[in-house]
């Protein structure tokens, strides 16, 4: 029913070193070493919350093996192409105490052209069969322009939602082609507007994307309060203190994932941002990125204040 898409699929690795100094060497006893990327984490945070999503993308060399072997042990389905080229990169994310991370990113290798031919041809069999399509993370290397409005058009035209959270001239694509939902984070956003993010200039966003077919927008802000356009409504919502925060990294992907259970299960947009809200502290309680736990979702979804105010 729900199909997560991480193009550029990582082997991502999670060490707390305490403090982290330039030139110093670093011993630590093991770090968490997950397959990841933005869309592998949604789809892991989707699981616990009880919706088996489907992952697709790209994977090459050995660690592509890894990674599509470690996500089948784990229970996912997957439908990702392979490619000759490189290897699916690894990522380091090293935290310090008080959850500041340093994050080391490879742009993983570039996709060849019969790569992104056979995933296209997949896409365009079955994702019919889907009622939502999520797509995470940054564009692989090699991608041709224009793979995403086909995505996205080939969704549209099938009736089925889209929604995105990624940068530049991917998120251009998917929002003119008619992607229903889009997540980013502030940064995110006064690079791709090229305005401050505020309420009034979210609500600008959305008013100038709404006429090819944008339905919501949420623009978090870390732990300060952020704004939601949904269908006319502006709503602002006020995230609580964490309880014991190990690090941030993931906590959108996880706010992705309750967004998306929430709408598969009918929910409302303020029980929406509630859970999505809830899902993204509750990232923020381990050190993994997409890592969550329902009764921490819980515990923190009666905390999170949401309030309309205004239309646009
Ligand atoms: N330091 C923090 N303290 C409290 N809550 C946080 C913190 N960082 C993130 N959050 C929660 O997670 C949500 C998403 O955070 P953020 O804006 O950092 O997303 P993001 O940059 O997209 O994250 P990522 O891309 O690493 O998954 C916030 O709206 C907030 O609810
Ligand atoms: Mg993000």
């Amino acid at each position: 029913m729900v199909m997560v898409i991480n193009l550029n699929i990582a082997i991502d690795k999670t060490a707390n070193v305490g403090v982290l100094e330039k030139g110093n060497i670093y011993r630590y006893p093991e770090a968490l070493t997950f397959p990841g990327g933005k869309g592998i984490n949604v789809a892991r945070a989707l699981k616990t919350l009880g919706i088996e999503p489907e992952i697709r993308g790209f994977v090459s060399g050995f660690n592509g093996r890894w990674i599509e072997k470690t996500l089948v042990k784990a229970g996912f389905k997957t439908s990702l192409v392979r490619h000759k080229n490189g290897e699916s990169r690894i990522c380091y994310s090293i935290v310090e105490n008080g959850g500041v991370s340093t994050d080391f990113n490879e742009d993983g290798p570039s996709v060849p052209a019969a790569g992104q031919k056979e995933f296209l041809k997949r896409f365009e069999k079955d994702v019919k069969k889907f009622k939502i399509i999520s797509i995470s993370g940054r564009t692989s290397p090699g991608l041709g322009k224009g793979f995403y409005s086909k995505m996205v058009r080939l969704a549209k035209k099938n009736g089925v939602m889209v929604f995105v959270d990624t940068t530049c001239l991917a998120l251009r694509e998917a929002v003119l082609a008619g992607a229903d939902a889009v997540k980013i984070n502030h940064y995110e956003f006064e690079e791709f507007f090229g305005k401050k993010f505020s309420e009034k200039n979210v609500a600008e966003f959305y008013s100038r994307h709404e006429k090819f077919g944008l339905k919501t927008i949420v623009v978090t802000n870390r732990n300060k309060p952020f704004y939601c356009c949904c269908l006319g409504k502006v709503f602002k919502i006020v995230p609580p203190e964490i309880k014991e925060l190990k690090s941030p990294v993931g906590a959108g992907d996880s706010f992705m994932a309750g967004f998306i259970f929430s709408v598969c299960r009918g929910k409302g947009i303020l029980e929406t941002l509630k859970l999505s809200c809830a899902a993204s502290c509750s990232d923020c309680g381990t050190l993994g990125a997409g890592l969550i736990s329902r009764k921490a979702v819980n515990f923190y979804k009666n905390k999170i204040k949401v309030v309309e105010i205004g239309g646009k």
